[in-house]
């Protein structure tokens, strides 16, 4: 029956896509929106070099991009699936396991064995992984619905605490609010809008408290049209919390062109206009209505050509994943072969004219990702522990602490791996070097700390982690 539902709302949707506006407000933007992307041309930088990617991730990663899927746990033991998980991504999206109702069923009883097995199985493969989601109007806690007002509230934060400590560190970013929006641009009615109108704020600065170290997402599906009064709002809601100060790191565009909807002519300038407010942006639940190699092509190209659009995410692998199967909306048919639009994007990858600010592309990349000359110094601290391991590999997170008394713009954390470990990933820091003594900088979000303030980065190594680093050190201007 929900099922359903979802597809009657976005057919709802689809029919509205070309709203009601006066020309005079396109005017502003259109003009609104080459100011902006003007602005975050000037960020472009010089094409990623080195031989084409042959998968998704290693296309991708060449301009410091990810590329993503969604896995529900019954994948866990789908070995076809799991082969191409492991041969094209590089980011992983629990499709149903780490929204509210799955980690909490019961007031103040989390529950994360689903959650954590495609967690585990994602960075065990040198994956990353993202969170979806803390809080929305669907898949609830059962007991939520029992509460209002204040109560509601009070639930919604614990829930957040609760998720974003059990996963402290181990993550690439939460989609903290999912789907807030209505299509006419203004609040989506629930539960949690009863709660006030700072619901949404709230949330985001519960988030960052809980975990100062990973990216804060808002997520939404009708977003990708400039032009559209549901992406109006939820622009004016970003731009609203920069200029206030409520933290906020990312923007989630679904990017679901199914159900009828298609790819906007305008959907670069969706991106570079989100992105000029100071947010990464990510595409992230991508399908297209019998997988369109032309869209495919035309959504892997806009983000490309923006500098802070940081990955793409398909919702499923294969079309027997997907929400929407009879629409073969996914870049794999149902016998595992790439279709054409797998090469459409493949394609754009490696086609990409940007690289993303403050990160390491896989062949040699732009400036910003070059170590200082003369390493800065200062006082910070740098502890590490390790937070997963298995078979073969582990995970380590390193916080990062300010102990002087003013603000640090910068760290740079060296540490000397043991044989036998070999760094396979790292987020929230630009290493130099995957072996023996290696440095950290710090990522582009994450190198200001205020006096005592924390961050951490986090690694995925090859080897036992039972030795840990040694020789840790930490430095600031
Ligand atoms: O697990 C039960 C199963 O035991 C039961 O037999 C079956 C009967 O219907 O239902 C199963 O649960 C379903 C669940 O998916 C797991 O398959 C739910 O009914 C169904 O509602 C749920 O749908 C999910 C949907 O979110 C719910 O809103 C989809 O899998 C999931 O792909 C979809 O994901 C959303 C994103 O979170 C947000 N953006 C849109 C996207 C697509 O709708």
């Amino acid at each position: 029956m929900e099922g359903s539902e979802q597809v009657n709302e976005i057919s709802v949707r689809v029919r509205r896509r070309t709203p009601g506006r006066g020309r005079l407000l396109a005017g502003v933007l259109t003009v609104a929106t080459v100011i902006a992307s003007l602005a975050v041309t000037t960020l472009a930088r010089a094409e990623p070099s080195g031989p084409p990617g042959t998968t998704l991730k290693a296309a991708a990663e060449r301009s410091g991009r990810y590329f993503g899927a969604a896995m529900g746990r019954d994948r866990l033991s789908d070995t076809g699936f799991l082969a191409i998980a492991n041969r094209e991504f590089d980011m992983m999206t629990a499709v149903n396991e780490m929204k509210p109702d799955a980690t909490q069923p019961n007031r103040g009883q989390f529950d994360f064995r689903a959650g954590d097995a495609i967690y585990n199985w994602a960075v065990q493969r040198g994956m990353r992984v993202r969170g979806h989601t803390l809080a929305w109007h669907a898949q609830q806690p059962r007991f939520w619905a029992t509460l209002s007002g204040g109560a509601l509230r009070t639930a919604m934060i614990d829930h957040i605490n609760g998720v974003m400590t059990h996963y402290r560190g181990k993550l690439a970013a939460w989609d903290v609010v999912n789907e807030a929006f209505a299509e006419n641009g203004s609040r989506r009615s629930s539960n949690l809008q009863s709660t006030g109108n700072d619901w949404i704020e709230v949330a985001f600065r519960t988030a960052r408290n809980a975990d100062p170290s990973v990216k804060l997402c808002y997520n939404d599906y009708n977003i990708e049209n400039w032009t559209y009064a549901k992406t109006q709002g939820v622009y004016n809601m970003i731009r609203d919390f920069k200029a206030r100060g409520v933290p906020i790191d990312c923007v989630g565009l679904q990017t679901h062109f199914t159900g009828g909807s298609s790819l906007p002519g305008n959907f670069q300038t969706t991106l570079s206009s989100f992105a000029a407010l100071g947010v990464d942006v990510a595409l992230t639940e991508a399908d297209v209505t019998n997988a369109s190699a032309s869209q495919y092509q035309g959504l892997t190209q806009a983000c490309m050509n923006v500098p802070r659009c940081i990955g793409i995410t398909t919702w499923g692998i294969r079309d027997s994943d997907s929400w929407r199967g009879n629409e073969n909306p996914l870049l794999f048919d149902r016998n595992s072969n790439p279709k054409a639009a797998y090469t459409s994007v493949l394609n754009a990858l490696n086609a990409a004219s940007t690289t993303v600010p403050g990160t390491t592309p896989s062949s040699p990349g732009p400036s910003s990702s070059t170590p200082p000359a003369s390493e800065p110094s200062g006082p910070c601290t740098a502890t590490y522990r390790m937070t997963n391991s298995w078979g073969g590999g582990f995970q380590g997170e390193v916080i990062v602490t300010n102990t002087g008394s003013g603000t640090r713009n910068g760290w740079t954390v060296t540490l000397t791996l043991p044989g036998g470990q070999t760094l396979v990933n790292v987020w929230n820091a630009v290493n130099t070097g995957t072996s023996g003594t290696v440095t950290f900088r710090n990522a582009a979000h994450n190198g200001s700390l205020g006096a005592n303030a924390s961050t951490s980065f986090g690694f995925v190594a090859n080897g036992s982690g039972g030795t840990a680093p040694g020789n840790l050190g930490c430095t600031s201007p």
